[in-house]
């Protein structure tokens, strides 16, 4: 019986969990980029690793929305909202480092930051919660 659960887990349930690596990366980008802020490194370089950072995100909610659709999540429409959110709040924190304001870019990264952290203990973790009970529930066939 175990042995059932703990292969279920490998299946639909280890695909869930495959995000946590990806937050974790989604994290690092927005403090690489919040630390070479605070360096005060050149505009090339912040734009870098913004760019890094907005791609890896947008493939990432994108991915999340596949799996919402894919699993009919209940939840989708708040969920994808959260993700625009947090995009639009990306979008902000690059008009503000092109416009060279460090301070307000710093402080919209902070927000973002909070956002982010928020969404993925939350969120998320009501999505990976549901796709395991999905993938155990679909095991028994
Ligand atoms: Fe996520
Ligand atoms: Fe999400």
């Amino acid at each position: 019986m175990e042995r059932d659960d703990q292969r279920a887990d490998d299946g639909h349930g280890g695909k869930a969990n495959d995000f946590d690596g990806e937050h974790e990366l989604q994290i690092r980008m927005l403090n690489a980029f919040r630390a070479a802020v605070a360096r005060g490194d050149d505009k090339a370089t912040l734009a870098g690793l913004f760019d890094n950072l907005i791609e890896f995100t947008t493939v990432h909610f994108m991915s999340e929305q596949v799996l919402m659709r894919f699993y009919s999540y209940p939840g989708f429409d708040a969920h994808q909202q959260e993700h625009d959110q947090v995009l639009e709040q990306l979008d902000e924190m690059d008009a503000r480092f092109r416009a060279g304001d460090e301070a307000m870019t710093a402080a919209v990264a902070d927000h973002v930051q909070r956002l982010l952290v928020e969404h993925i203990g939350r969120a998320d973790q009501a999505l990976a919660t549901f796709i395991g009970q999905q993938a155990t529930a679909g095991a028994g066939e």
